[in-house]
C-alpha cells in the first residue's frame, strides 16, 4: 500500500494539520517503460503554502483530494525502463507519498559518492539553484561589496551568504534568533548576522553594514525590507526571491515607502527558480565543487515520518526550522 497525504481543505491564514488527510491506496502495477521508487526524503518548502491556495499564482494549485506536491529523493525498487535499475537513487517530484511511479522522464539519477543524497533537495537542489541564480545573475555581486540576505540560516539564505563570501563580498545575514545568528557567523562564515526580532535591529543592521548595502537578497519582506531600504547604496540590486512574512496574511500590509529605491536607482527583480533550469549545469558544477572543498556548508532539520509532514510544514512560517526542512519518509539506505 502507498501512504499519501492529500489536501483536504484550503487554509485561511496559517495552514494547519486539519487541511491535510492521510490515505492508504494500492500501488499500481509497473507498466512497460515505468519506474517505481520508494521515497526516502521529502522536501518541505515555503512555496507549498501557495499551492494550497486557489489564488492565482505562477503555478497551478493542488486540487482538493490531490496528493500534495513536493521534491523527493527516492530509491528505485522496480524498473521496466532501461535507463534505471533497482537500487538507483533519484531526485524527482513525487510529492507527499511513500511511492512514486512514472516513465522516469521526471527523474535525475544521483551518485551518493559525490554528496549525501539529501542534498539533492537542498544545497545541491532547488533551494541551492535559487540562491545561485538570484545572487549571481540578478545580484551581480562584485568583490568587496556588501551582500545582505534575510532568512540567512535557511535553505536558500545559507547558500546565498556563502557564495557571496566565495565571490569576495562582505556577507551579512538577518535571522530570527541569537542562536541562528551565531550559527550563520561561526559555522557558515558570514561576516555578521543581525537578529531582526531584537529591539535594536535597525541600529544593529546599520552597524553590520558600515559601507551600506550593494545587494539585498530578499526572502521575507515586511518590516525587514523597510529596515534594509534605508541602507541601500546607489545602484543597489535586489533579487526578490520570497516574501514569507506575507504568505499567511489574509489582508496585505500597506505598500512600503519605495522612495529609497528611486533615490538610490536600485534594481529590484522578482524571479522564480523554475524559469532558470538552463543554469542547473553550471550551478551543479560550481556548488558540488564548493561542497567537496568544504566551502559550502549546510544544516538539515530532519523530521521522521510522512505523517508528520503537515505539522512540520508549519515550522517554516514560525521560524521553528533550523536549516533545510526535510521529512525522512523511509530509512536512508546510504546509512545517514
Ligand atoms: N523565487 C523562488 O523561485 C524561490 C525558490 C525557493 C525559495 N523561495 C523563497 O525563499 C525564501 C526562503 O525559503 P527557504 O526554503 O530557504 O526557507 P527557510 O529559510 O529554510 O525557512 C523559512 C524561514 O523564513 C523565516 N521566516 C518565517 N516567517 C517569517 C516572518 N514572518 N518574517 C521574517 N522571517 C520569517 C524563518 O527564519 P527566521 O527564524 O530567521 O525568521 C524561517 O526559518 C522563502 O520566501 C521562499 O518562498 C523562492
Amino acid at each position: 500500500m502507498n501512504r499519501q497525504i492529500v489536501l483536504r481543505s484550503r487554509p485561511e491564514g496559517n495552514p494547519s494539520p486539519e487541511n491535510f488527510e492521510l490515505l492508504n491506496v494500492a500501488v499500481p502495477p509497473v507498466a512497460d517503460g515505468a519506474v517505481l521508487r520508494r521515497t526516502i526524503y521529502l522536501s518541505l518548502d515555503p512555496y507549498m503554502r501557495g499551492r494550497m491556495s486557489d489564488a492565482e499564482s505562477y503555478a497551478a494549485s493542488v486540487a482538493i483530494r490531490q496528493v500534495m506536491v513536493g521534491g523527493t529523493v527516492s530509491q528505485v525498487i522496480e524498473s521496466k525502463n532501461p535507463a534505471f535499475a533497482a537500487g538507483d537513487f533519484v531526485v524527482g517530484f513525487d510529492g507527499w507519498q511513500e511511492f512514486g511511479l512514472s516513465s522516469g522522464r521526471d527523474l535525475r539519477k544521483l551518485d551518493p559518492s559525490i554528496a549525501p543524497i539529501s542534498t539533492a533537495i537542498g544545497t545541491l537542489g532547488m533551494p541551492g539553484l535559487t540562491a545561485y541564480v538570484g545572487l549571481l545573475d540578478i545580484g551581480q555581486p562584485k568583490p568587496d561589496e556588501t551582500v545582505v540576505v534575510s532568512a540567512a540560516s535557511g535553505a536558500v539564505g545559507s547558500v546565498v551568504g556563502q557564495i557571496a563570501k566565495i565571490k569576495g563580498c562582505r556577507a551579512v545575514g538577518i535571522a530570527g534568533s541569537a542562536e541562528k545568528c551565531q550559527y550563520v557567523v561561526d559555522d557558515l562564515g558570514f561576516d555578521a548576522c543581525v537578529n531582526y526580532k531584537a529591539e535594536r535591529f535597525r541600529e544593529d543592521l546599520a552597524a553590520a553594514c558600515p559601507s551600506g548595502i550593494d545587494v539585498y537578497f530578499e526572502n521575507v519582506g515586511g518590516a525587514v525590507f523597510g529596515a534594509v531600504m534605508g541602507l541601500l547604496n546607489v545602484n543597489a540590486r535586489i533579487p526578490l526571491c520570497g516574501l514569507i512574512s506575507d504568505y499567511n496574511t489574509m489582508t496585505l500590509p500597506p505598500s512600503p515607502n519605495l522612495r529609497p529605491l528611486l533615490v538610490k536607482r536600485a534594481l529590484l527583480k522578482g524571479f522564480i527558480v523554475t524559469d532558470h533550469n538552463d543554469r542547473a549545469p553550471a550551478f551543479l558544477k560550481d556548488c558540488s565543487q564548493w561542497l567537496r572543498e568544504g566551502r559550502l556548508k549546510y544544516r538539515e532539520d530532519i523530521v521522521d515520518g510522512l505523517e508528520r509532514a503537515p505539522s512540520a510544514l508549519l515550522k517554516l512560517f514560525e521560524g521553528r526550522n533550523f536549516g533545510k526542512l526535510i521529512v525522512r519518509v523511509s530509512p536512508d539506505p546510504t546509512g545517514r
